[in-house]
C-alpha cells in the first residue's frame, strides 16, 4: 500500500462510520497561546467545550503538524518534527468501547496487522485522576492478553491539554513490536521502553477533564475523544520499514542527497535524517508563508534550515542544496496538498534566500566556534558564555540553539540565561538610542513621535486590508523626520498598490478616528484580535492602542488622541529588507 492508500483508507473507514472528513487546519496554531499545531485535535478545541461543532459530533483528519519538542530525537527511527497525524474524534458522540472496537477494527482487520504484534498501555491512575480499567477489559474482551497491556502513569498515559488550558485526559496507546525480541531487560521489555523494540503508533485520548491555568482538573460535562496516530509510523508497519525515513513519503529525498554526496545514508544516517525532516518542515512552513525571522514561527523556521544547512556542510554537499529537495518534497506531497504547488515559487524563494544568507557566514561562524573554544574554555571552564552565544547570533546568525548543538558535540553548555540577558540588553541599548534621536524627551519630540506611532498603527493595518492579512510586523523605527515600517510580502509593491495604501491611510486620517488606550492582560488583548508581536516577551499585562474600529494593537506608544493631528501621510520608498521582508518610509506633511 502506498502512503496515499493508506492515508485514504483511514479516512473512508471513518467515514464508513459516520464521521465528517475535515481538512487539515493551517500549521499556523490559531490558538494565541500555542505557536505551532501539534496535534489533529487543536483544530476541534472548543467542540470539546460546549461549543456545537459545524462538522456534527464525529470527525476524522489527516492534520499536518510540527513538533519543535522532538528536534533533538531526529534521527532515530520514529522521530519527526514535521508529520501527519491520523484521527478520530468524538463531541460528546461515542466513547472508549467504539474508540478502542474502531481502533482494533482498523488495525486489525482493515490494515491486517498481525494481531500478536499490537501491545497496550493504559493509564494506572494517580491521586488526582482513578485507573482506567475500563479501557484495559474493553482491550481483553477484543482478545489481547492481559499480559500485554500495562498501566502507565501521568507522564505516559495522560495528554493535554495544549496551551494554558483545555481538555485532557487518560489515553491508552497502541504500540507496535517491532522486533519481537526483548533486550536484557527480558520481562520488563515492553512498550516505553527505550531498546528500540516498540513504536508508539496510536494514542487514543478520553477527554474527560478542564484542566485550567493553575492545573487543576474538573471533571467536563460532556466527554469527547481525541485520537492521533502517527501517520509515517503507521506508513513504517505496513511497508515493513525500519524507520520512518525509509518510507515513501521520504525515499526520495533521501536518494536525492546520495546523488550528491560520496557519504552513503547507510554511514551518516542522522545527518541525512535530519535534513531530510527539516526541508519538509521548511517547505509546509514557508507555503503558508512563513518568513525566516527571529521571532515566532519565523524563527522556527530559521532555525531548522540554518540547522539543515550546517548538517549538510557535513556531507559536503554542494551550495544551494536545499531547493531540489525542496522540489523533491513538494511532488511527493503535492497532490494531498495543493496549496504547496500552487506557492511553490514563493517556497523556493524563500529557502534560496535564507541560503544563500546563512551560506555567507556559516562558515566564518563555526571557525570563530572553534577560535573560542580555543581561548575561553582552557583549563576547568566548559561553559560558553552568554555574551559569547550573542555574539555568534548577532554577527553570524547562529540560532542560540545551534550554538548548543555545536557546544554539546565537544561536551560543552551554554549559559542560556546569559543568552537572554545579552538578548535583552541589546533590545535596551537599542531602545535607548532610539530615544535619543528624538533628542530626548523633550515634549515637542515625544509629540512627533507619537504623530508617526499612530501613522505606523494606520499604515500597517491598512497594509493588510490592501495586501493581505499574511502582512506581519517585521520590524519598526522612527526618528524625528520619518517613520520606517518593515513588513512579510514577497513581492515589490505595485505603484497601485502603493497609492491604494496611501489613501487609505489618508481616509483614516481625514475621518478623524478616535485614537483609545486600554490596559488589559495579554492573552485577553490577543483573543480580542489586537495584532502583536514578539508574542512572548510582553508581560502579563500590556497597553492595547484602538484606532477607531480599524486597527487595535498592543502597544506601549505613546499615540495622538485624533486622527486628524497626522494632517497627510506620504510614503517616500518601498524596497527591499531581505527576503521575504518589503519596507517602507513614510513621512507626515504638514
Ligand atoms: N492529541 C493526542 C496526541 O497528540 C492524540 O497524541
Amino acid at each position: 500500500m502506498t502512503s496515499i492508500e493508506i492515508r485514504q483508507r483511514f479516512l473512508d473507514f471513518f467515514k464508513e462510520k459516520g464521521h465528517k472528513i475535515v481538512p487539515s487546519s493551517s500549521l499556523l496554531s490559531s490558538d494565541p497561546t500555542v505557536l505551532l499545531t501539534t496535534a489533529g485535535m487543536q483544530q476541534f478545541k472548543e467542540y470539546y467545550l460546549n461549543k456545537p461543532s459545524p462538522y456534527g459530533n464525529r470527525v476524522t483528519s489527516c492534520q499536518k503538524c510540527f513538533r519543535t519538542s522532538d528536534i533533538d530525537e531526529v534521527g532515530d527511527d520514529s522521530h519527526l518534527t514535521f508529520l501527519e497525524m491520523l484521527g478520530n474524534f468524538s463531541f460528546g458522540d461515542y466513547f472508549k468501547t467504539k474508540t478502542i472496537e474502531f481502533a482494533y477494527e482498523l488495525l486489525v482487520k482493515k490494515y491486517k496487522i498481525p494481531e500478536f504484534r499490537l501491545w497496550i498501555t493504559y493509564f494506572g491512575g494517580d491521586e488526582n485522576v482513578p485507573e482506567d480499567n475500563e479501557s484495559q477489559k474493553i482491550w481483553q474482551k477484543l482478545g489481547i492478553p492481559r499480559e500485554k497491556i500495562f498501566g502507565f502513569d501521568r507522564k505516559d498515559n495522560f495528554w493535554g491539554p495544549t496551551g494554558e488550558e483545555g481538555p485532557c485526559g487518560p489515553t491508552t496507546e497502541i504500540h507496535f513490536d517491532l522486533t519481537q525480541k526483548p533486550c536484557p531487560k527480558g520481562e520488563n521489555c515492553r512498550p516505553n521502553c527505550d531498546c528500540g523494540r516498540f513504536v508508539e503508533v496510536w494514542n487514543l485520548v478520553f477527554n474527560e477533564y478542564y484542566q485550567d491555568k493553575e492545573k487543576n482538573l474538573t471533571p467536563l460535562k460532556q466527554k469527547g475523544v481525541d485520537t492521533g496516530m502517527g501517520f509515517e509510523r503507521l506508513i513504517m508497519v505496513l511497508q515493513k520499514k525500519s524507520s520512518v525515513f525509509d518510507i515513501d513519503l521520504s525515499e526520495p529525498i533521501i536518494k536525492e542527497i546520495e546523488k550528491n554526496t560520496q557519504k552513503p545514508y547507510n554511514l551518516n544516517q542522522k545527518v541525512y535524517r535530519v535534513i531530510t525532516d527539516h526541508i519538509k518542515g521548511a517547505v509546509f512552513l514557508a507555503s503558508e508563508r512563513v518568513i525566516p525571522s527571529n521571532v515566532e514561527e519565523g524563527y522556527v523556521l530559521r532555525r531548522i534550515l540554518r540547522r539543515a544547512i550546517r548538517f549538510s556542510k557535513l556531507l559536503d554537499l554542494p551550495k544551494i542544496f536545499l531547493i531540489p529537495l525542496a522540489q523533491k518534497t513538494i511532488k511527493i506531497y503535492q497532490n494531498v496538498y495543493p496549496e504547496i504547488k500552487s506557492a511553490e515559487a514563493d517556497i523556493l524563494t524563500i529557502i534560496q534566500n535564507e541560503e544563500e544568507k546563512f551560506e555567507k557566514t556559516l562558515e566564518k561562524g563555526l571557525k570563530e566556534f572553534d577560535k573560542l573554544i580555543e581561548t575561553d574554555l582552557v583549563g576547568n571552564k566548559k561553559i560558553i558564555s552568554g555574551d559569547k552565544a550573542f555574539w555568534l547570533f548577532e554577527t553570524y546568525g547562529f540560532p542560540l540553539e545551534l550554538t548548543e548543538e555545536l557546544a554539546k558535540e565537544k561536551k560543552l553548555e551554554v549559559d542560556r540565561k546569559g543568552f537572554g540577558k545579552a538578548f535583552k540588553k541589546h533590545q535596551e541599548i537599542s531602545r535607548a538610542g532610539a530615544e535619543k534621536k528624538f533628542g530626548g524627551v523633550g515634549k515637542e519630540a515625544t509629540y512627533e513621535a507619537a504623530r508617526l506611532h499612530t501613522a505606523t498603527h494606520l499604515l500597517h493595518q491598512s497594509l493588510r486590508k490592501i495586501l493581505g492579512e499574511h502582512v506581519k510586523q517585521m520590524g519598526s523605527d522612527i526618528t524625528p523626520q520619518r517613520l520606517r515600517f518593515d513588513f512579510s510580502h514577497l513581492s515589490k509593491m505595485t505603484t497601485e498598490e502603493i497609492d491604494k495604501v496611501e489613501n487609505l491611510v489618508n481616509q483614516k486620517i481625514k475621518d478623524n478616528l478616535e485614537v483609545k488606550k486600554e490596559e488589559m492582560e495579554h492573552k485577553e488583548a490577543l483573543e480580542s484580535g489586537a495584532l502583536a508581536f514578539f508574542r512572548e516577551k510582553y508581560p502579563e499585562r500590556v497597553t492595547v492602542y484602538s484606532v477607531g474600529n480599524f486597527s487595535k494593537e498592543i502597544c506601549a506608544g505613546p499615540h495622538v488622541s485624533q486622527t486628524q493631528e497626522l494632517n497627510k501621510f506620504k510614503i517616500i520608498k518601498e524596497e527591499s529588507a531581505g527576503a521575504g521582508v518589503r519596507r517602507i518610509r513614510a513621512i507626515l506633511e504638514e
